[in-house]
């Protein structure tokens, strides 16, 4: 009898422990939106740097996948995200597409290593993210497998996932500041979702999301490499000039000096493609934020 209640009391911590950790989609329906603009969605898809992380540093092929990102718990290997049927995202609807960029959740219900930056595109507008599908859709499907992550046991269960979602991920939609300009409204959307800077400049809690009491505080990435602070005064006493440009289009550090950090040159060969307006958005933001 006795084994039997622990048995059942053992077999619905299980079941509650599964519930708990299952991976949920946000859209669970076909969404509609207005048509969407592939220049847009060229302009968002190199804004947001789904190619810096989604091509293979041999191959060069924008989405052929086979990046490695450093983690503590081992190497993540970028998939490819090519409209191959096979072997990309060939055959994802437009919900798939919307459920791994905002939530992480992939078509089969599970959930994705937040090496994806997800809890940052979260904040993306619906109609931007269906935009960038349609690019991608528009370009030549890549037939190759990218290769698969090499992660520790037990930090391979995506089950495991959901804990860090509970801790440092949640589903909310941008929302402009009527207080605030349009170009500092502006700058925000793309600093904190599209262009995800903190990513790399705001250092990490002990559970591994971003330090949301110290935003650009400087940080040293996984894989050893110095990510300076973003601080509002120094950035301002620079000048717009020296941000707009000189960091962000010329690749100097706010020293003069260039930059030599390949996450940060990744970056600038897309803010270099970014409209001067969008640009001096990010300044804006960055100067003006509150601390
Ligand atoms: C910092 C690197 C990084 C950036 C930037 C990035 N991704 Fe990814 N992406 C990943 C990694 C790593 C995975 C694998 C996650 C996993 O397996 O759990 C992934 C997975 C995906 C998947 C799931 C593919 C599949 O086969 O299940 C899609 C779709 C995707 N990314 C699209 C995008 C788009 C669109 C963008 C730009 C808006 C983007 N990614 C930007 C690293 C990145
Ligand atoms: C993938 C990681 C990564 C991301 C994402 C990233 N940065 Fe950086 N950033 C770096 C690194 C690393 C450096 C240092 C480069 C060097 O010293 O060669 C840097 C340097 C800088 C500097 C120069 C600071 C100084 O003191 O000279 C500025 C300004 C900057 N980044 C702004 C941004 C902005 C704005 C974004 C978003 C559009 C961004 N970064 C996104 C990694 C990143």
């Amino acid at each position: 009898m006795r084994l039997l209640k622990i048995g059942l009391v053992l077999i619905s911590v299980l079941l509650l422990l599964i519930v708990i950790t299952d991976a949920r989609p946000e859209y669970e329906s076909p969404i509609s939106l207005t048509a969407s603009d592939i220049n847009n969605g060229k302009y968002m898809f190199y804004a947001a740097g789904c190619g810096s992380c989604h091509q293979s540093l041999q191959s060069q092929q924008r989405l052929s996948g086979g990046d490695e990102l450093k983690t503590p718990f081992g190497i993540l290997v970028t998939p490819n995200i090519s409209p191959s049927v096979t072997h990309g995202i060939g055959s994802w609807s437009d919900m798939d597409f919307l459920n791994a960029v905002k939530t992480g959740v992939s078509p089969d219900r599970k959930h994705y290593f937040p090496g994806f930056p997800y809890a940052r595109y979260a904040g993306l507008t619906d109609q931007d993210v269906v935009d960038i599908k349609t690019y991608i859709f528009s370009l030549e499907p890549v037939n190759s497998f990218a290769g698969q992550h090499r992660l520790l046991f037990p930090f391979n269960l995506r089950r495991l996932i959901s804990l860090w979602k509970a801790a440092n991920f949640n589903f909310s939609r941008f929302l402009a500041d009527s207080t605030q300009s349009a170009l500092f409204n502006r700058g925000h959307y793309l600093v904190e979702h599209v262009a995800h800077c903190g990513e790399c400049h705001t250092p990490r809690n002990i559970l591994l999301g971003l330090d949301q009491d110290n935003p650009f505080g400087g940080s040293v990435g996984f894989d050893g490499v110095n990510v300076p602070a973003l601080v509002p005064e120094f950035l301002q006493a620079m000048g717009e000039n020296a941000v707009v440009n000189g960091v962000l289009v010329n690749a100097q550090r706010l020293n003069g000096k260039p930059i030599t950090q390949n996450k940060m040159l990744e970056v600038i060969k897309t803010t270099r493609l970014m409209t001067k307006n969008d640009r001096r958005a990010i300044y804006t933001y960055l100067t003006e934020r509150n601390e």
